[in-house]
């Protein structure tokens, strides 16, 4: 940026934590919408931006593009997924778009490794039965779940975050599964995973860990069908993205035994999650907290900072998508 030019502004659309903030502030005009911030409210302070900070409860669509005007120049995401952002609306009015892939690698696939065992070991119902005062002593059949030492992994998805926990379970694992488009030989050749279809990969696992982008294709990839193929005893884990599982046909899957447990950390509508989920058996919900580590977050936070700064200083952001 130009010494004395006036400072660009920049949209938070909900909230940057101070590791990215301050970098920003230091050259920007910041205008927040914070974590209340509606639609409507965005659209109001969108006007006049050169800058978009979005997370992916933020749809970046046509209106709050055009609101924003052609000084816009980029779109920085939140979070390593992108799917809220309408790339070929950017593409069209030359918007750079960029994400902050890496930083979460680890916090994520540990939480996915949190949920398959808690999933597994049903600690939540556990947990509630003693908070709620219902623990009546040590009983020698209550909560029996499944142990994971020996267990088929089947990882949906090979990328950044299903490699990590390919490798955090590989000490429990009898075999690792996994499905990607293209193969992944050091995945094979160092873990040993084997590449599978995705139907076969639902047959054979006891546990299945999602570890894929909300897209078209992906929508709905575990829905009846999936879930009757699974063993009875099978743990399902999505720490991905919401609308990869039909939550209907989840919850009857649990209510019927169809499946052994699930973990859920990602819903198509949040903060709203189907009731069915709330009232289904042997299901962990934890509320998107994949990457909520302060290590993680930080570096998100000064990613983000990077991107946005890179693309108003005429640089190529580092992290760009669109
Ligand atoms: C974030 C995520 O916690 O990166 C992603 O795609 O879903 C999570 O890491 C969330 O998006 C909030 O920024």
């Amino acid at each position: 940026m130009e010494a004395g030019a006036r400072r660009p502004a920049v949209l938070i659309a909900r909230r940057l934590l101070p590791a990215g903030l301050e970098r920003l502030a230091g050259e920007c005009e910041i205008r927040e919408g914070g974590l209340e911030a509606t639609a409507k409210r965005l659209l109001e302070l969108a006007p006049g931006v050169a800058a978009i900070v979005a997370d992916p409860t933020v749809p970046v669509g046509e209106p709050l593009l055009e609101a924003a005007g052609p000084q816009l120049r980029v779109v920085a995401n939140f979070a390593v997924g992108y799917d809220n952002v309408d790339l070929e609306a950017c593409r069209r009015r030359g918007v750079a778009v960029a994400n902050t892939p890496g930083v979460l690698t680890n916090a994520t696939a540990e939480l996915a490794l949190a949920l398959t065992l808690a999933a597994a070991r049903r600690t939540s119902e556990a947990e509630l039965e003693l908070r709620s005062g219902r623990w009546r002593g040590w009983d020698p059949g209550a909560h029996l779940g499944l142990e994971l030492s020996g267990a088929t992994f089947g990882i949906a998805g090979m990328g950044r975050i299903g490699r990590r926990y390919a490798e955090l379970v590989r000490s429990l694992a009898g075999a690792l599964l996994y499905t990607s488009r293209t193969p992944k030989a050091d995945a094979e050749d160092a873990l040993g995973a084997r590449r599978v279809g995705f139907d076969e990969l639902v047959r054979l696992s006891d546990v299945v860990s999602l570890h894929l982008p909300a897209t078209p294709e992906t929508s709905g990839l575990v829905g009846r069908d999936e879930l009757r193929a699974m063993k009875t005893h099978a743990v399902l884990v999505n720490s991905a993205r919401g609308p990869l599982v039909d939550a209907q046909a989840l919850a009857e899957a649990l209510r019927e035994g169809e499946i052994g447990a699930a973990g859920l950390d990602v819903y198509e509508n949040e903060p709203d999650v189907p009731a069915a989920l709330l009232e289904a058996p042997r299901l962990v919900l934890l509320p998107h907290i994949g990457s909520a580590t302060t290590r993680a977050r930080d570096a998100m936070a000064r990613l983000v900072a990077d991107n946005v700064l890179a693309v108003l200083r005429g640089e190529e952001p580092p992290n760009r998508v669109a």
